[in-house]
């Protein structure tokens, strides 16, 4: 039978002869395992050839930029460069509301700018890259573009993950998906084989629209993205706090877009409304509501509210995957 080390072996014989002696190549890392595995993997194939470019999109989670960037130098030893583009990515959303059309949005600002990292490379050093290293699974496959004979057409398309075929035709750069086969506990296995960091490799997966596809509606809107970053942050602690993170697959907020009527020390509030979501997984296809003991949920709420300055109410999914998805949108 097939073991990781041989589909490693393997991998970076074909990233060997598609890449060739010469050719550059960028990585789209997202500060997640996936693309943190294909980094590596790549790195392994073709050396300093490899540039890897971290975006801030305005869509991260609290102080998300600057714990990747020093987890990559520290811990990984890979050269990231980061690109600032908080204002591209939303005044581009302004307004939108529709899901799909904001995971459009976002990936074709991410291909405009890798293609723009890629001409400024060879501007200031003469080296052109070629190719774009994404992190894409085999679940992102299937549930954006169902393989023929899986039973299903392209009109049953849940969600069009961004990486998957919604690239811009005109995109210059050519895709290496080294991981397009994998399922999630794999790609954990191949990284504990490359030596990326075990606790690195137990992170939540995160979703490459990020916060935009968790604040429902217009993401711009007054401070929701602060809001959410603040409330993610104050669940993510409790849930490591409670020792409870390697057991679930998935936790994070949402933030909604609807006020509800509170009451805090003598005053009358009208202000928003957060859920939290967490669930067990094996790959992201299903999934089940996670059960916290009740104490567990009173503290996280109580923090909550009391120290996040517009909220003033938490609510609890308890709905599993089907029918619904992971993600709000
Ligand atoms: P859903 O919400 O479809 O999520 O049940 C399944 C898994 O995929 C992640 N997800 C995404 N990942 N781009 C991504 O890279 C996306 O547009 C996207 N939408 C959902 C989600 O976080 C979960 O792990």
């Amino acid at each position: 039978g097939w073991t990781m080390t041989d589909v490693m072996e393997e991998e970076i014989k074909v990233i060997k002869e598609m890449v060739g002696a010469e050719d550059h190549v960028i990585c789209a890392l997202s500060g997640g395992v996936d693309s943190t595995v294909a980094a590596t993997l790549v790195h392994k194939a073709i050396g300093d050839r490899l540039h890897c470019v971290f975006v801030d999109n305005g869509l991260l989670r609290f102080k998300e930029r600057e714990r990747v960037m020093e987890t990559f130098e520290k811990d990984l030893h890979l050269p990231v460069t980061c690109v600032d583009a908080v204002e591209q990515f939303l005044s581009k959303l302004k307004g939108v509301v529709d899901p799909e059309a904001k995971r459009k949005i976002i990936g074709k600002e991410f291909i405009c700018i890798f293609d723009a990292f890629a001409h400024d490379m060879e501007q200031k050093t003469g080296k052109k890259p070629a190719y774009l290293v994404q992190g894409t699974l085999y679940p992102d496959v299937i549930e954006s573009c169902p393989p023929p004979g899986s039973g299903r057409t392209h009109s049953h398309t849940i969600k069009s993950h961004h990486n998957v075929g919604g690239l811009p035709k005109d995109m210059k750069l050519k895709l290496i998906e080294p991981l397009k086969l994998l399922f999630k506990d794999e790609v954990r296995e191949l990284g504990r084989i490359l030596n990326v960091p075990v606790p690195f490799l137990k992170r939540h997966p995160f979703p490459g629209p990020g916060l935009a596809v968790r604040v429902l509606g217009d993401v711009t809107e007054g401070n929701a993205l602060d809001i959410l970053r603040q409330v993610d942050e104050i669940f993510i602690q409790s849930i490591k706090d409670a020792g409870l993170y390697d057991s679930i697959w998935q936790a994070f907020a949402v933030f909604l877009p609807i006020r509800s009527v509170g009451v805090q020390g003598d005053q009358r509030t009208h202000s928003h409304v957060v859920a939290l979501r967490a669930v067990t997984s094996q790959d992201g296809m299903t999934a089940d509501w996670y059960n916290f003991e009740h104490k567990f949920l009173d503290d996280v709420a109580r923090k909550i509210c009391n120290s996040v300055r517009g909220v003033n109410r938490v609510v609890q999914d308890i709905t599993s995957k089907p029918p619904s998805t992971i993600e709000w949108e």
